[in-house]
């Protein structure tokens, strides 16, 4: 039997599985490493630590595996995007990566959009947002000169763990579409944005297919981590892209919908002139030649992690999300707002700030619990509503991460996005995205819509309730009128903390 290994950098910790020709998972590990968060609104790692998680984490998944590691044929990656690291001459990283949900760059990102807003759209298909790596290499450059002066290439964070394990230099065009650097259709980097901001384009890294093959392993490092230096790895893929590999989003038949630290639903889209005006993220997929649109929610499953850390420490999310099954749809009046770092889609504001509307002394912890699971549903169904708007249709979603652990929440999606939820058996999430790349990159199957036809099953179905889809479609009204009427009082408070 053949086995693949795909690495998956996440926020939180990096998460590594080995699955066999037939896409069964043998074993996965995961290790985990803080976040570094010096000021408000700062979010930064250390590379070093990304790297020595991985390695271990590689080194305990191969431990635990009984057959031959000679049998362990690739390598592949998925990774948080947009992460921000500089290397210097010597290729040695100059600072902490600064991360996708840091959103210190707002005053770059105004610079950015006055003076070249409509070009960075129509090239890079997106707007300017302070999650994108642009503002952060522009902060760099404003705040922290001699750095930038030292800067001989950037990486983005999977792009460092390849360099690390391989000694290859390069990025790939999932990962490349969430810098603001990139042409997207004609995939390479676009030489006026770096002029408009005196980037010089040598920073920017070669760009190769996300299957492509990067080189072998290095020896030390085969060695230090118990694989073979014949190991083949390839560049892999940005962790939405991998996501939707990894839940066989390869034709617009079906959408995802994933809920991790951050939430996004993404839809599959082949034509690259698809045109969303900038309300939602339209990114490179790591199919050859496909895209993928996309909206976010910055704090989902993040705010029921917050909820838990600060009023229910000692539970189990398991025990938080059953006792919600007693409170009625819309909490007897509790609504939430997931805004805990401000918002990307469809408001694209760093400031504004979460709401707890209607508190009630009758309200108890379930309530709460039940409103952050709604509010978290509502802020992705904002996407969804965008792509109806703009006449895709939304029947099938794929439904990942923690959002799809609980068949309430399942439900929950099923009854407010008013179409049918299926949740894959043992699903990896873009780990094994990664584990897709590398099988074929292997040359195991000849295309990866064969790979996904082999490794992904569907194993139950969630259909929306008409009595629950008509009393959320009201709530969702009411939801949406939140976001205007607390902008602003948001605002004062910011102020009023900046004082
Ligand atoms: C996407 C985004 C997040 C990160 C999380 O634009 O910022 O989904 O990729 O890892």
């Amino acid at each position: 039997m053949k086995y693949v290994i795909g690495i998956d950098l996440g926020t939180s910790a990096v998460k590594t599985i080995l699955v066999n020709d037939t896409g069964e998972v043998i074993c996965e590990n995961s290790k985990s490493y803080p976040l570094i968060q010096e000021k408000s609104g700062y979010s930064e790692q250390d590379p070093e630590q990304w790297i020595a998680q991985t390695k271990n984490s590689i080194t305990e998944l191969v431990a635990h595996f009984k057959g031959n590691v000679r049998d362990i044929e690739g390598i592949s990656f998925s990774g948080q995007m947009h992460g921000l690291v500089l290397l210097d001459l010597n290729y040695k990283v100059l600072r902490n990566a600064i991360l996708w949900n840091d959103t210190r760059t707002s005053p770059q990102c105004k610079l950015i959009t006055e003076q070249f807003g409509e070009q960075i759209l129509k090239t890079t298909r997106n707007r300017v947002l302070e999650g994108f790596t642009l503002p952060k290499i522009v902060w760099v450059k404003e705040n922290e000169q001699e750095i930038f002066n030292q800067t001989s290439i950037f990486l983005l964070p999977k792009d460092y763990i390849r360099f690390r394990l391989t000694g290859d230099l390069s990025s790939e065009c999932s990962d490349a579409a969430g810098t603001l650097l990139l042409d997207i259709a004609k995939k390479e980097w676009n030489i006026e944005i770096c002029k408009a901001f005196e980037i010089p384009i040598e920073i920017c890294p070669p760009l190769v297919e996300s299957h492509s093959f990067s080189g072998t392993l290095l020896a030390d490092v085969a060695r230090e981590i118990g694989l073979s230096d014949e190991t083949k790895v390839f560049a892999g893929g940005a962790d939405n892209a991998c996501g939707a590999l990894g839940a066989g989003i390869l034709s617009s038949d079906f959408t995802l919908c994933s809920i991790g630290t951050s939430g996004v639903v993404l839809t599959y889209e082949d034509d690259k002139d698809r045109d969303y005006g900038g309300r939602l993220h339209f990114f490179n997929h790591v199919k050859d030649d496909s895209f993928y649109s996309m909206g976010v929610t910055l704090s989902a499953g993040q705010s029921l992690t917050w909820f838990k850390e600060n009023f229910a420490k000692n539970d189990s999310f398991q025990k938080l999300l059953e006792e919600i099954q007693h409170v009625p749809i819309g909490c007897d009046g509790l609504m939430f707002t997931p805004y805990l770092f401000g918002e990307r889609t469809p408001h694209a504001d760093a400031t504004i700030r979460g709401t707890f509307l209607g508190i009630d002394g009758n309200h108890r912890r379930e309530h709460f619990v039940r409103a952050i699971i709604e509010g978290i549903t509502f802020s992705l169904n904002e996407s969804i509503q965008i792509f109806r708007d703009e006449g895709k249709a939304i029947e099938n979603i794929i439904s990942i991460g923690g959002g799809a652990k609980s068949d309430i929440w399942l439900q929950i999606q099923a009854d407010i996005f008013n179409a049918k939820v299926l949740k894959i058996k043992s699903e990896q999430g873009p780990g094994l995205g990664a584990a897709m790349l590398a099988a074929y990159g292997c040359g195991w199957f000849k295309s990866l819509d064969e790979c996904a036809k082999r490794f992904i099953n569907i194993s139950s179905e969630f259909h929306p309730n008409p009595d629950n889809v008509k009393k959320y479609s009201i709530l969702f009204n009411i939801y949406r009128e939140i976001y205007s009427n607390t902008k602003e009082l948001n605002q004062k408070l910011v102020d009023f903390r900046m004082k």
